[in-house]
């Protein structure tokens, strides 16, 4: 099957080594040709060092270097959302680039996707999904591709004498939650063009049987979960495409430790998962420490359960409007304890926020506390312990930045 990987760094070359491993055609994007020419130094091959310290390489990846298009260049060419020339049309199309990336990376290949593509957003954060259904999709909402929405726990780095995303260390073997994010006010009509051949007809011949109520939470191998709504009711019938051979692909690797879960499932763990990362990463930035330093810290302990707590009430109002049922998962000690749980399976992890502000890369802190900000003010719930945080870290990553690039206007 094929797959194009959007994000070619430490998570993507992750996924896309274990689809090769597994016989998936995958074709890597690079951001620019310097990243290609790394690729070919690497002889196009891709390294994931195991925790027992086995390593393993796969090739024959296919590779395209991304460039800018602009509005006028793609109406003269005829290149237009769901219809561009069959040889660019993207069927698979998995997103591993920073929450912050997102949008900017999207513009590059958005026109190669259609109705019947299926985009797995493995990004950390919240809001991605909205900005993107806002910037490409916003309108007709059962035009837009299908969308997989992914929780993950796997850790990988870049392996420290190599210094680079085509040799990894796969340092923690985690699993990934994958949760289809229903179309709303879907038509049982709809039409599409089939633009992957056979395998498209047979996918939405398919359907037929996916459509059965279940709202438990299910590890099933088998992706044969209904399509649910964010009140756990069914959808009418809606053709899925390559949605459900890509859930099938995915769930049948390993390595990955995939599973497709209900909808309800993986809003609760993108949240949970949002209050995690707002914890560990920017404390672990700011104080340029790894995981483990945020255990047995009095400091760490009241700082973490503030924003814990704020939280907590966010999540209450939050989930009430999601039309979700009260539940205690989001109570502030069960937070704290998920999070004391994760340092101590990881203390010599450093955290990707930490990762990116000594390389002074622009961090993911609008998607994570920046969007508990966000949620509060939705709700009227003061958040000053996670504003002071964004704060922070804006702070720390023009002071990580180099005194050449310190303006004026950033001191003042
Ligand atoms: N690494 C982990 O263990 C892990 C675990 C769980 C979740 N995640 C999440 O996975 C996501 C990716 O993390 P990562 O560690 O893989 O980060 P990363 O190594 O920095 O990879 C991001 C990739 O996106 C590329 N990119 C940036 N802007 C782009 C653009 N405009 N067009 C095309 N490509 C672009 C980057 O290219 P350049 O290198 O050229 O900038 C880089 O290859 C994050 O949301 C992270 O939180 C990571």
């Amino acid at each position: 099957m094929k797959f194009h990987i959007l994000g070619t760094g430490n998570f993507g070359n992750m996924v896309a080594h274990y689809l090769r491993k597994h016989n998936h055609k995958v074709t890597l994007f690079l951001r620019t040709p310097v990243n290609f020419a790394q690729f070919k130094k690497f002889q196009q091959k891709i390294t994931i060092n195991q925790p027992n310290g086995d390593a393993e390489q796969t090739q024959g990846y296919d590779t395209e270097v991304l460039r800018e298009f602009d509005i006028d260049e793609l109406v003269e060419r005829h290149f237009h959302y769901g219809a561009c020339p069959p040889d660019l049309q993207i069927q698979r199309l998995i997103v591993t680039t920073k929450a912050q990336d997102v949008n900017k990376s999207f513009r590059k290949i958005f026109y190669r996707l259609s109705p019947t593509s299926t985009i797995v957003l493995l990004t950390n954060g919240m809001g991605v999904y909205e900005e993107l259904m806002e910037d490409f999709f916003s309108q007709d909402e059962k035009l837009r591709p299908n969308i997989l929405m992914g929780a993950t726990t796997h850790i990988v780095y870049r392996t420290k004498l190599v210094n680079s995303s085509f040799d990894l260390s796969h340092y923690g073997i985690g699993e990934i939650d994958l949760g289809i994010i229903p179309r709303k006010e879907v038509e049982s009509d709809v039409t599409l063009n089939d633009n992957d051949n056979n395998e498209v007809n047979n996918e939405v011949k398919d359907n037929s049987d996916n459509l059965k109520t279940n709202s438990n939470e299910s590890n099933s191998k088998i992706p044969k979960l209904p399509i649910l709504d964010i009140n756990g009711n069914e959808l009418p019938s809606i053709p899925e495409n390559s949605l459900r051979t890509t859930l099938e692909a995915l769930t049948s690797i390993p390595e990955l430790h995939c599973r497709h879960v209900n909808v309800l499932t993986i809003q609760n763990r993108l949240l949970e998962n949002l209050v995690i990362n707002a914890c560990i990463n920017p404390l672990t930035a700011i104080f340029n420490i790894r995981n483990g330093g945020l255990l047995f810290n009095r400091g760490a302990d009241r700082v973490i359960s503030a924003i814990c707590k704020e939280s907590t009430q966010i999540m209450q109002k939050h989930r009430e409007f999601l039309g979700m049922k009260p539940s205690n998962r989001f109570g502030t000690e069960r937070l704290i304890d998920a999070i004391y749980q994760i340092c101590k399976s990881t203390v010599n992890f450093k955290s990707t926020m930490s990762q990116d502000v000594t390389t002074r890369k622009i961090t993911e802190i609008d998607y994570l506390n920046g969007y508990l900000v966000k949620l509060g003010k939705f709700y009227g719930i003061p958040t000053p312990v996670n504003k002071l945080i964004v704060d922070l870290i804006y702070m720390k990553h023009i002071i990580s930045s180099s005194p050449k690039n310190l303006k004026r206007s950033n001191i003042i």
